[in-house]
Order: structure tokens, then C-alpha cells, then sequence
């Protein structure tokens, strides 16, 4: 391993860092531990968004690496690169719309990708035996809730959607790896994150977007879906404590407790931005359309294994967190029309195409 590497101890590979979650876990990880390389890798789809990177681009323990899960050459190239010793595994198509449209990337990324990182992980085992592999999942591999009851880790995987069937393969290949390999893994299952950076094709930042431009706010069926909300942050500090001390081969449920209706939640929107902005009613935006084909009907979390047995718990009120999420989208105007114009990638070619 030459000087520059070694300096490091650890090298870890962080799929996914140009996305939402991604890029809020790398904004807390790479000043926190100034010792780990941390390297995003990542093939920027419509998804990603590397300015929300600014804050760190510069920092000596951080790099980019613009690759493919999917190509397993390149990817080994960074393996051999960096002499990784970790993958925390964020890089996924995600949105349950666009698996419904059209699965086939579903399938490519999150189950082939999460396939060519295991072997390369199990290849590393080699020189590195305790190699940590972290992946990150969703409650949605549970499939619908009833009225009652909650997702423990115990609950059997009932996927709905394509999105939430490829999330549920890549969790089971993860598994198989610890039980056949020895491979240290950690699988952890989140509910529905929200909070800055979201691209604004989910419910959250879709309905700020829309509220601000005065659009029609679609809201699926009867709006009664249950989703149980965790502000981001919160997803990212489980994720830092399940890296660093979550048992080899468990899985950890993450969650917010905020079960809430999608009606319910629209309309606090719409009184949030209408106390900030004024100028009427923004809820009378409201348009019940078609359902979504397979619309679980509820989610719910217990975390009460990762408060058990690792502290966590969140630290955000939902009540706080929408505040906080409605007022960032609305000072940061610039970054979601540079989303929907896809300007943004513009500033990947600016600073990274003469790399
Ligand atoms: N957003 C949520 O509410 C939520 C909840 C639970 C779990 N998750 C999981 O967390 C992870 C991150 O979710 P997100 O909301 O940040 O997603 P996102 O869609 O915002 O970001 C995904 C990132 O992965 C990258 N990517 C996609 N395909 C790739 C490929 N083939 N090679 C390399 N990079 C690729 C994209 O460019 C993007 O930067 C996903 O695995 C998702 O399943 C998300």
C-alpha cells in the first residue's frame, strides 16, 4: 500500500454519495473522522446532485470516483486503488414509480451492483478478513402494514413494487454472504427519509415545488397511505453507529416513529408555506389521482433493536424536522430549479471533466 493510503485508517467506499442520503451521510462522516478516506462512488443519474458535495470536495480525506456499480472492472480498480477495507453500499435506482415504468435499471443497479460490490468485498476478504460491508435498505421489502402492527426485523419479506423487490434481492444476497463467506455485514432498513437534498420527484420536496409554482399537489387515491417519516440526519447518525458497532450479520430496523397519513402530511405542507410565503390557501391545490399499481397501504418501524441495543434514537420532532425541511427547500430555490432544469450537471462537467 504506498504513503499517501496509509496515512488513512480506514478506506472506505461509499456508493451512492452524490444522492440524497448519500450526500447528507458524507457531509457528517468526512469531518468527523479526518483518519477514514472515504470515497463516493458514484455514476451520477438523474438522481445525484455532486454540489450538494461543496462543503467537503476539497477536504484531503474525501474523493470522487465516477463509476458504474454495474461495471465490475472499474469498480475493482477502485477496490485495488484505495486498498478499501469498507463499503457502505447507498447506490440504488429508488424511486417505486420509475420501477413500475420500467424495472430493468432496478434490476442492473440494485441487485447486480450490490452482487459485483459483494464479490469484490469477498475478494478483499483476503487481505482484510474482518472487510465491513454495510447495506443500505428500506422498510418497504416488508411490504403493507395493516391498521395495526409494526416492521420488526423478524417480519417476513413481502415486496410490492419492482423498486422494493430488487431492494429485498440485494438484502438477501448481503445475508447469504455472511452465512456462506464469513463476510462482516450489516444490513440496515430504514422508512421513508425526508429532509435537504431530496430530489424533487419525491412526495416531500414534490409538493414544496409544486405549492411554490402555484401547481396542482397530486396526491395518490384517497391520500390515507401511512408512511412513518425520519428526518435524514437521524437516518445518517444510525447509519454512522451501525457501521462502527451493529453486530456482523444483523439487520437493523431504522425508523422515526411519525406515522402519518399522505393527505395529512400534504396539508401541513401547505400551512407551513403558507404561513412563510402568504397568499392563500395552498392546500385547495390538493388532486386525488389514480392510484399507484401494488400501493402498500401502511408502513410502520420498530426500532427498538438499534435503541436497544445501540442507543440510537432520533433527534429530530417530525414537527421540527418538516419546519426545517420546508424553510431549506424555500432559502435554497436555486437548488431544486437547478434540479428540474438539470443544470446541476453542469457543475460536474465544470469540475470534474479536466480531472
Ligand atoms: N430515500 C428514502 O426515503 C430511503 C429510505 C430507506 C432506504 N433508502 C435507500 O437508501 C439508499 C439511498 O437512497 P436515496 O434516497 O439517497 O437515493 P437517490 O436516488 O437520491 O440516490 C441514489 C444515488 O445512487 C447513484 N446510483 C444509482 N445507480 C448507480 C449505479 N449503477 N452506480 C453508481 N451509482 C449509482 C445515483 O447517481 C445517486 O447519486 C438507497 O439504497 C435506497 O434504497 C432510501
Amino acid at each position: 500500500m504506498n504513503k499517501d493510503l496509509e496515512q488513512f485508517e480506514r478506506r472506505i467506499i461509499v456508493t451512492g454519495g452524490a444522492g440524497f442520503i448519500g450526500s447528507n451521510l458524507l457531509l457528517l462522516l468526512v469531518p468527523k473522522y479526518p483518519d477514514y478516506l472515504l470515497v463516493n462512488v458514484d455514476c451520477l443519474t438523474y438522481a445525484a446532485n455532486l454540489s450538494n458535495l461543496r462543503p467537503i470536495e476539497n477536504h484531503p480525506n474525501y474523493v470522487f470516483e465516477h463509476v458504474n456499480i454495474c461495471d465490475r472492472s472499474g469498480l475493482k480498480e477502485c477496490f485495488d486503488k484505495y486498498a478499501v477495507d469498507a463499503v457502505i453500499h447507498l447506490a440504488a435506482e429508488s424511486h417505486v414509480d420509475r420501477s413500475i415504468l420500467g424495472p430493468a435499471d432496478f434490476i442492473d443497479t440494485n441487485i447486480m451492483g450490490t452482487f459485483n460490490l459483494l464479490e469484490l468485498a469477498r475478494a478483499r476478504m483476503e487481505q482484510k478478513a474482518s472487510f465491513r460491508f454495510h447495506h443500505i435498505s428500506t422498510d418497504e421489502v416488508f411490504g403493507s402494514l395493516g391498521e395495526t402492527g409494526y416492521f420488526t426485523e423478524e417480519t417476513p419479506y413481502r415486496p410490492s413494487s419492482p423498486y422494493s423487490a430488487s431492494k429485498a434481492a440485494g438484502d438477501h444476497l448481503v445475508g447469504s454472504y455472511h452465512k456462506t463467506y464469513g463476510l462482516n455485514t450489516v444490513t440496515t432498513n430504514c422508512s421513508n427519509n425526508y429532509g435537504p437534498y431530496q430530489f424533487p420527484e419525491k412526495l416531500i420536496p414534490l409538493i414544496i415545488r409544486n405549492a411554490r409554482e402555484g401547481l396542482p399537489l397530486p396526491v395518490y387515491g384517497d391520500g390515507k397511505n401511512i408512511r412513518d417519516w425520519l428526518y435524514v440526519e437521524d437516518h445518517c447518525r444510525a447509519l454512522d453507529l451501525v457501521f462502527h458497532e451493529g453486530t456482523a450479520g444483523k439487520t437493523y430496523n431504522i425508523g422515526g416513529s411519525n406515522e402519518i397519513e399522505n393527505v395529512v402530511l400534504v396539508r401541513r405542507i401547505c400551512r407551513l408555506m403558507d404561513e412563510r410565503l402568504g397568499g392563500g390557501k395552498r392546500e385547495e391545490l390538493i388532486e386525488f389521482v389514480k392510484d399507484r399499481p401494488g400501493h402498500d397501504r401502511r408502513y410502520a418501524i420498530d426500532a427498538s433493536l438499534i435503541q436497544r441495543e445501540l442507543g440510537w434514537k432520533p433527534q429530530h420532532s417530525f414537527d421540527a424536522g418538516l419546519k426545517a425541511t420546508v424553510a431549506w427547500y424555500l432559502d435554497n430555490e436555486d437548488w431544486l430549479d437547478n434540479c428540474i432544469s438539470g443544470k446541476y450537471l453542469k457543475y460536474y462537467e465544470e469540475m470534474y471533466s479536466n480531472r
